[in-house]
C-alpha cells in the first residue's frame, strides 16, 4: 500500500470536468496545490457563496487561507494573464504575495509571438483546425522543446535577455510577415514590457523544485492540480485534437521536479457526462436536440474562450483509458444533479466500427473517428431526491455500473457548483 500523502487529481475526460472546484474543496486538507503543466488554456471556475472566480494560472489553493500555491516548471506562462489575474484575485480580497504563490524560475514564457502564430496556424488549417483556445500554447511548448524558449530565470538580466529575444526574433519576425501576414514584433517593446511585467512578478519567481522537495522532507502535503484532461494529452489523447502537454498524473513528477516516489493516489475528476471544447472525436456526443438542452441546462460554455461546448453521454470507453494510463484511484463525478433534466440517461459501454466491437479505446483517427457507441440506458433521478440522507436508487445503480466497469471506486459526487455540493461516498 502506497502511504505517501501528496495526491494527483487530474480531468478524466477532455477537460472542464470541474477540477477546480474539487481541487478547491479537497486543498482543504493540504499544505501545497501545484499546477505541473499547462497554461492559460486552463479556466477553472470556483463558486464560493454565489460568487464566481475563474483561474488560469493559478491554483486553486490560492483560494485558502495558509494554504501555498506553486506553478512549477512544467507550466507555461503567459505574463500579462497572470498579472492581471493576481490583481483581480486581489481586488476580490484574497492575499497573493511571494509568500503564499511561488511560480517556477525555470517555467516557460508565453510570448505575443506565440499567440499571433497559434491563431494564424487555426485560420490557415481552415476546417482542419484544431480549436485550440488561441492563447499560444503549442508555439510556446514547441519553443520549449526546440531549446529556444524564454524562462523566467532569463528575465534577470536585461542584457542577456535582450540578446536571446534578438535571435529569437530574427526566426519569429520572418514567420510572422511572410507565413501569418502580421507586423513585426519590436525587439525594444518586447523587452520593456518583459521587464514590466518582470517587477511585478519577480516576488513569486523561486526555485520551485527545491521548495516543493525541501516541504515534502517536512512532512508536509501536496495537491496536484492537473490542467486539460487525460484525453487531450499530446502522447495519450486524440492526438492532433490535443493540447500540447503531458496531461497525464505521472507528469506531476516532471513537471515539478518532485520524485516520483513521493507520490501517493491519483483521482481522476469525470462529469457525469462529457463535453469537448474544440474539435477532434468524441464518439458519444449528442448532435441533436438533446445536447442542445443539455449544453444550456448545464451551463457548457467554456471558461476560457466562451465558446460551447460540445455534449454527449458519459464514455467509459474513454474514462477506461484515462484509469489505466494514469493508474487512477478513485474516480470524483461532479454535475451530477444536471443528469436529472433527462427521463433515461445512456452510457456508452463499448464502440461498433463495421463487423468489430472495442473494448477499449481505439487510437487510430481512421476507427474512432466512425465507431458507433453501444449504450445501456439507465433510470434518471429527481434533483429534490439528492437531498435525501440516501442516495436514490437509480443513482446508486449509475455508480455502482460504472464502478464495476473501471474497477475503481467512485469516493465523491458534486451535486452543485457551490463549495459544500458535493456528497462524499
Ligand atoms: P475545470 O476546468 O475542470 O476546472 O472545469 P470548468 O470550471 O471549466 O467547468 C466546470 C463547470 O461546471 C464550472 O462552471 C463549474 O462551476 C460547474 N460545476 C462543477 N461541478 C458542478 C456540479 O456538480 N453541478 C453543477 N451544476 N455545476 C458544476
Ligand atoms: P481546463 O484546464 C477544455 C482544448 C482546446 C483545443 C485543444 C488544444 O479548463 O480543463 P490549446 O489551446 O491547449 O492548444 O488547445 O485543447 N483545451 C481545453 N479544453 N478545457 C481546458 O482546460 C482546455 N485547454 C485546452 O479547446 O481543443
Ligand atoms: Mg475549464
Amino acid at each position: 500500500m502506497n502511504k505517501n500523502k501528496n495526491l494527483v487529481v487530474v480531468g478524466a475526460q477532455w477537460g472542464d470536468e470541474g477540477k477546480g472546484r474539487i481541487i478547491d474543496l479537497l486543498s482543504e486538507k493540504f499544505d501545497i496545490v501545484s499546477r505541473f503543466q499547462g497554461g492559460s488554456n486552463a479556466g477553472h471556475t470556483i463558486i464560493i457563496k454565489n460568487k464566481k472566480i475563474v483561474l488560469h494560472h493559478i491554483p486553486s489553493g490560492v483560494l485558502r487561507n495558509g494554504k501555498i500555491s506553486v506553478i512549477g516548471n512544467g507550466a507555461v506562462i503567459d505574463p500579462d494573464i497572470i498579472v492581471d489575474e493576481i490583481k483581480a484575485l486581489r481586488k476580490k480580497g484574497y492575499k497573493v504575495t511571494g509568500k503564499n504563490l511561488k511560480i517556477s524560475e525555470l517555467a516557460h514564457l508565453i510570448l505575443p509571438f506565440h499567440k499571433l502564430i497559434d491563431i494564424g496556424r487555426e485560420i490557415i488549417k481552415g476546417k482542419n483546425a484544431i480549436g485550440t483556445t488561441g492563447r499560444g500554447i503549442g508555439p510556446c511548448y514547441e519553443d520549449k522543446i526546440s531549446r529556444q524558449g524564454i524562462r523566467f530565470i532569463d528575465l534577470s538580466n536585461k542584457k542577456i535577455l535582450k540578446d536571446k529575444l534578438k535571435m529569437t526574433l530574427k526566426e519569429k519576425n520572418k514567420i510572422l510577415s511572410l507565413v501569418f501576414n502580421q507586423k513585426k514584433i519590436s525587439i525594444n517593446t518586447l523587452v520593456d514590457d518583459l521587464m514590466k511585467r518582470f517587477k511585478f512578478l519577480k516576488e513569486f519567481i523561486v526555485n520551485t523544485e527545491d521548495f516543493l522537495n525541501k516541504s515534502v522532507n517536512q512532512g508536509k502535503s501536496i495537491l496536484f492540480e492537473g490542467a486539460q484532461g487525460v484525453m487531450l494529452d499530446i502522447d495519450f489523447g486524440t492526438y492532433p485534437f490535443v493540447t500540447s502537454s503531458s496531461t497525464i498524473s505521472s507528469n506531476a513528477s516532471s513537471g515539478t521536479g518532485v520524485p516520483y516516489k513521493k507520490f501517493g493516489k491519483s483521482i481522476g475528476i469525470s462529469k457525469a457526462y462529457a463535453t469537448r471544447v474544440g474539435h477532434g472525436p468524441f464518439p458519444t456526443e449528442m448532435i441533436d436536440d438533446e445536447g442542445l438542452a443539455l449544453r444550456e441546462f448545464g451551463d457548457e460554455y467554456g471558461a476560457t474562450t466562451g465558446r460551447p461546448r460540445r455534449c454527449g453521454w458519459l464514455d467509459l470507453i474513454a474514462l477506461k483509458h484515462s484509469v489505466e494510463i494514469c493508474g487512477l484511484d478513485e474516480i470524483i463525478l461532479t454535475k451530477v444533479d444536471i443528469l436529472s433534466m433527462f427521463n433515461n440517461i445512456n452510457v456508452c459501454v463499448g464502440y461498433k466500427y463495421k463487423s468489430q466491437k472495442f473494448k477499449k479505446f481505439p487510437m487510430d483517427n481512421n476507427i474512432i473517428d466512425h465507431v458507433e457507441p453501444i449504450y445501456k440506458t439507465f433510470k434518471a433521478w429527481n434533483n429534490e431526491d439528492l437531498k435525501n440522507k440516501k442516495l436514490p436508487s437509480s443513482l446508486q445503480s449509475f455508480i455502482k455500473y460504472i464502478e464495476k466497469f473501471l474497477n475503481v471506486k467512485v469516493s465523491m459526487i458534486s451535486i452543485g457548483p457551490e463549495r459544500e455540493q458535493v456528497i462524499y461516498l
